[in-house]
Formats: C-alpha cells, sequence, structure tokens
C-alpha cells in the first residue's frame, strides 16, 4: 500500500467558464492527481459535468483523473469515463446493489476501480469490496457541494479502513473528500488518509503550490 500523501485538486471549485485556467493552476502547482466531481441532479442535489468534460480535461493534463462518479446507476457509465481517459473511477456504494459487478467493468475497461461511502454510511456496508478496489473514498462532507465543513466523526471510518488494511493486508489507498483544508488535513493524515481532495481550500490558496504542501504535511508550518 502507497503511503506517500497525494493532495488531488477538486475541478469543481474551478470556474467553469474558464476551466482550462483552473487546470493550469493545478498543473503549475505540481498536482499528481486531478479530481472531477460528476453529478446527476439525481444521486445528489447537484449537476456538474459528464464524460465530455472529462475528455477535454484528459487533453490538459497529464495527472491521475480521479473521476468521483456522485450518480446513479453508475454500471451505465464506466465504459463512456473510461472512453474519456479516467484512471481512477469511484462509485458510490449507496447506488450500486451490484457494487462487485461494477468493480469488474472498470478494471474491464482498464481503469482503477474506487468505492465511495457517505457520512451516514458505515464501513461494514463495504466490507465486502475492500478486497476488490484500488481506492475507498471516504466522504467528509455530505456529498453535491464544495465548501462544506467536515464533519469530524467520518474521520472514524479512515482509522476503522487502516486497521482493516492492517489485518487483511489490502492495499487500496484510503481518500478524503469535502471540507479538507490546512486546518483539517493534520487529522485526517493522522486517521491514515494518503489521498486529500482539496477544492475550494486549494482555488483561494495565495500559493496554491505551497499550500498542497502544507496539506500533505511536507512544509515547516504544522497542521
Ligand atoms: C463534494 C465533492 C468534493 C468537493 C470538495 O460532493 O465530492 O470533491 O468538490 O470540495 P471542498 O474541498 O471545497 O470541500
Ligand atoms: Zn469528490
Amino acid at each position: 500500500m502507497e503511503s506517500s500523501i497525494i493532495v488531488a485538486p477538486s475541478v469543481l471549485a474551478s470556474d467553469f467558464a474558464d476551466v482550462a485556467s483552473g487546470l493550469d493552476l493545478i498543473n503549475r502547482a505540481g498536482a499528481e492527481w486531478v479530481h472531477l466531481d460528476v453529478m446527476d441532479g439525481h444521486f445528489v442535489p447537484n449537476i456538474s459535468f459528464g464524460p465530455k468534460m472529462v475528455a477535454d480535461i484528459r487533453r490538459r493534463t497529464t495527472g491521475t483523473l480521479d473521476v468521483h462518479l456522485m450518480i446513479s446507476e453508475p454500471d451505465r457509465y464506466v465504459g463512456a469515463f473510461a472512453d474519456a481517459g479516467a484512471d481512477f473511477i469511484t462509485f458510490h456504494q449507496e447506488a450500486a446493489v451490484h457494487g462487485h459487478r461494477v468493480t469488474q467493468l472498470i478494471r474491464d475497461r482498464g481503469c482503477r476501480p474506487g468505492v465511495a461511502i457517505v457520512p451516514s454510511t458505515p464501513v461494514s456496508a463495504i466490507e465486502e469490496l475492500l478486497p476488490f478496489v484500488d481506492l475507498v473514498l471516504v466522504m467528509t462532507v455530505n456529498p453535491g457541494f464544495g465548501g462544506q465543513q467536515l464533519i469530524p466523526e467520518t474521520l472514524r471510518k479512515v482509522e476503522q479502513l487502516v486497521a482493516l488494511q492492517r489485518d487483511r493486508g489490502y492495499r487500496f489507498r484510503i481518500s478524503v473528500d469535502g471540507g479538507i483544508n490546512a486546518e483539517t488535513a493534520g487529522a485526517a493524515r493522522r486517521a491514515g488518509a494518503t489521498v486529500l481532495v482539496s477544492g475550494s481550500a486549494f482555488f483561494t490558496a495565495d500559493d496554491p503550490g505551497s499550500y498542497m504542501a502544507t496539506l500533505a504535511g511536507e512544509s515547516g508550518t504544522i497542521v
């Protein structure tokens, strides 16, 4: 299991009328991953973008595309997002009765499967999927919008996942998503998260590059 900390800026927080500039900011900041929040207005009460946006973004960055599907019936769209150039495709446990089948679909298309859980979903709900995923995304806010406050109780799930990794030898990365900033990143890292998704905090930082280092715990300031 990789233990290096990755900060994944979320394009949702960028200016949708000028996504290219947002991507340039992400690339200049040296981000290795780009988090893409796909929302259908049904699974979550917001609508963002679809496969064409992902394909257009694919052409403008060499970063790992971390596609977060906040959509109903994710199995219907795995192919479209794989064709668009996704690297990780993460679906929500709450939107897929046949989650194992979705992980197979994602792998069959050459992408890396992730499963996400909302704040009210326990880790036990995805226990049977853990051997088959490369990423577990713990939502630390209710999905649908950026700029929310992190729900501290959700970090306990990160600790539970770390214990399962240790006891059963699983190799998935643990991602936290929502309300990650200089004040909350330390607790998320200490809980065991190794992917920190950051939208509003990243795009409002004076120096996004050094802000990423702060979130990752690499800079001098202790967070
Ligand atoms: C929320 C999305 C998050 C969000 C993070 O539904 O999944 O990725 O964009 O934005 P911030 O960092 O502003 O909470
Ligand atoms: Zn997300």
